[in-house]
């Protein structure tokens, strides 16, 4: 089995087709349901939203439970004490273990909160179920809409920082970090425990995602 440094082309699907569908929620959230009266004009993309947000939390718990379960993530490098000092790791960088775990809570915790609003509001039979109800007035006399709100936030600065981290690697230090997580043939890797020029430590776990 040779070493490899990307990740496994499933792990490279569920990945494009979370970031997709995190995307689209978001712009169906900002642009057709925050600051839009509930009309029934809102039945529809608020279904949408819904049904792509239930359909993220699916994705993210299955990915979780298979990261820790299959597919140990690898790590680009063990310490900064055993990288070169002009690979050391600027702080934004540093926190990316740390971002990744915070992505899967955060995604989770979102959807989660947009069902504890849909629970209360009947939202599931009125805009599924065709039950003929008018949507509440407002949601945010349910806690979770405020809640639902402000976390949109914190997950934004965290896809933000993320993206930057992408942005940093792969066009200011010129390092294929994008390929990591793209499909194609894995390049081998020389000598297990030796840093590669991407600042990777070349780890057998890197083969097993
Ligand atoms: C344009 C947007 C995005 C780009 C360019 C991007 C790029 C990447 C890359 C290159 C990696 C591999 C990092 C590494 O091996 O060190 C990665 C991992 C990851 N990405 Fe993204 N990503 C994007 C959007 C998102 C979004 C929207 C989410 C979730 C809300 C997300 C969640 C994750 C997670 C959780 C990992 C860690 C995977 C693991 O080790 O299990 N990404 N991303
Ligand atoms: C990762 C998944 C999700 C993301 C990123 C997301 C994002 C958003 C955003 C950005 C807004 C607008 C917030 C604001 O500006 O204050 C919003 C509103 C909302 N979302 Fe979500 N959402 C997700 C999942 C869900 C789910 C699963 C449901 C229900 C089952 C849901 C129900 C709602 C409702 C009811 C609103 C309020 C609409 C309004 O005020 O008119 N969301 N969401």
């Amino acid at each position: 089995m040779s070493l490899k440094k990307r990740y496994r082309p499933l792990w490279v699907s569920l990945h494009w087709l979370m970031a997709l569908l995190v995307f689209t929620t978001y712009g169906i959230g900002l642009s057709s349901l925050a600051n839009h009266p509930n009309t029934d004009a809102k039945l529809v993309p608020l279904g949408l939203h819904m049904a792509i947000g239930i359909a993220i939390l699916a994705i993210v718990v299955v990915r979780y439970i298979l990261r820790i379960l299959i597919f140990q993530p690898a790590r680009r490098a063990e310490s900064a004490g055993s990288i070169p000092a002009k690979k050391k790791l600027i702080l934004l960088d540093r926190m990316t273990p740390y971002v990744h775990t915070l992505l899967y809570f955060f995604t989770a915790l979102m959807a989660l909160l947009g069902i504890a609003i849909a629970l209360p509001a009947n939202l599931f039979s009125i805009i599924w179920g065709r039950s003929g109800a008018a949507l509440p007035a407002d949601f945010y006399v349910y806690p979770a809409r405020a809640w639902h709100g402000a976390l949109s936030l914190v997950l934004m600065a965290l896809i933000a920082q993320h993206v930057l981290v992408a942005i940093y690697h792969q066009f200011l230090r010129g390092e294929n970090y994008l390929g990591r997580m793209w499909f194609g043939t894995p390049s081998p890797v020389a000598v297990p425990g030796k840093i590669d020029s991407a600042g990777e430590k070349n780890d057998r776990r890197s083969d097993d995602r």
